[in-house]
């Protein structure tokens, strides 16, 4: 197990003091820190080597372009992807459910088939179904969520049938940090032969994900999340069905040529390699230099031991908001089930009021219904408060959070 107090050192933001308190960052699940090693990384790549990649046979060119690649292959390696072709580079987990959905399901998706969703899903997983939905007209059916927030396997699994096409849920969800089994999920749908689309960004940057062993067939998550800068996101997919998909985007480096027939006065274009044929334009090369040394940095500390420091950390958190009166912590209380996140209630204050009154001693939490409203209409709230931890946290901050807590409950 590593040391959270040596990783802090790596932090420079962590010696910040906010309203002239010690930061103490509980909004991990939103976006994480960057250690110093990220950060340098990024200024290196602008300080020697930045260029366009993959355009030009010029030595920075050439530099930029073998980083780009070099990124892709870490990330391959770190989900144990088959290579860089099943890696697509995107902004982050929104695009690449984006993607799926533009690039596979306008094409493969018609009036009555079915995409399953479940209801724990962030807007994200939810919103391009029904956006393409009322296009297409394909049917989608919500899969139920119990009152505690896990979810319901038998509502889910009865809702796959032979006209499931695909099948859309989340690995951790981002409310109350219930891991789902992927796996048992993965082999209904497959049964009836339907794919399975894995929002994987609450759960890449906390534990393992192998997605071999999990077997599926598209996953999305974010770099921004683990430890990684903004705008730098990934969506794997199995390489065939990649290569049965038409592009996303159009433009510079998707297509290998386009040539326009005088006759037909029209362009023919064909499509580049994987994983360039989903990278249309200038694609973010300083981001996946940067997402690159974050899996470097996460691989050293190993992700067993990353899983296991938050699961300690939420243990630790859940026994200390039982001793608040005010407090009530929502979604499930068995915390074997679940990493990393808790998601809470002060009686009589608003989320907002909680999370401003934390920032007034330099706790910053995320409060409202954290882009996703379903889950929060099965809790019955309107909003929650949330905490959640990542690998530079530690037991005297939590000790902290529930003293200023207590204090909220006077008022
Ligand atoms: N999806 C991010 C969150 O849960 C923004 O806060």
């Amino acid at each position: 197990m590593f040391d959270p107090c040596k990783v802090r050192e790596d932090f420079p933001i962590l010696k910040r003091k906010i309203n002239n308190h010690p930061l103490i960052y509980f909004d991990n699940a939103a976006s994480s820190q960057k250690p110093r090693q990220v950060i340098e990384a990024i200024k290196n790549f602008y300080e020697n080597h930045n260029a366009n990649v993959h355009r030009a046979v010029h030595t920075l060119s050439q530099e930029a372009s073998q980083l780009y690649e070099d990124a892709h292959e870490e990330v391959a390696k770190f989900i144990n992807a088959n290579g860089i072709e099943e890696i697509i580079f995107v902004r982050g987990t929104t695009e690449a459910i984006n993607l799926v959905a533009y690039a596979w399901g306008l094409r493969n998706l018609k009036k009555g088939d079915d995409v399953i969703v479940s209801l724990m899903e962030h807007h994200s997983n939810i919103v391009p179904w029904e956006i393409l939905s009322n296009i297409n007209g394909f049917n989608i059916k919500y899969a139920e969520v119990n009152n505690d927030g896990t979810l319901n396997y038998e509502d889910f699994e009865s809702k796959i049938s032979s006209k499931t096409k695909i099948v859309c849920y989340s690995h951790v969800s981002n409310v109350t940090g219930v891991i789902n089994d992927v796996k048992r999920i993965a082999k209904v749908a497959h049964e009836y032969g339907a794919l399975t689309l894995v929002d994987g960004a609450q759960s890449v940057p906390h534990l393992p994900v192998n997605v071999k062993d999990l077997d599926i067939d598209f996953l999305a998550f974010s770099g921004h999340k683990m430890l990684g800068p903004t705008g730098i996101g990934c969506l794997y997919g199995k390489r065939e069905l990649l290569e049965g998909m038409a592009p996303f985007h159009g433009g510079g480096e998707m297509m290998r040529e386009v040539s326009y027939n005088p006759k037909t006065k029209r362009c023919s274009i064909s499509w580049n390699d994987l994983p360039w044929k989903f990278e249309a334009g200038t694609p973010n090369v300083g981001g996946g230099v940067g997402l690159m040394e974050a899996i470097k940095y996460l691989k050293k500390l190993g992700m067993e031991n990353v899983k296991e420091h938050e699961c300690n950390m939420t243990e630790y958190a859940m026994k200390r908001l039982s001793e608040c009166r005010k407090v009530e912590v929502y979604g499930p209380k068995d915390t074997s089930i679940k990493c990393g996140i808790i998601p809470f209630g002060v009686d009589g204050l608003s989320s907002h009021d909680v999370a401003l009154f934390l920032d007034n001693y330099g706790i910053m939490v995320r409060s409202g219904f954290h882009c996703a409203q379903p889950l929060h209409q099965i809790f019955k709230l309107s909003s929650s408060a949330r905490v959640s931890f990542y690998i530079y946290n530690i037991r005297r901050e939590i000790d902290r959070f529930i003293e200023v807590l207590k204090e909220i409950e006077l008022i």
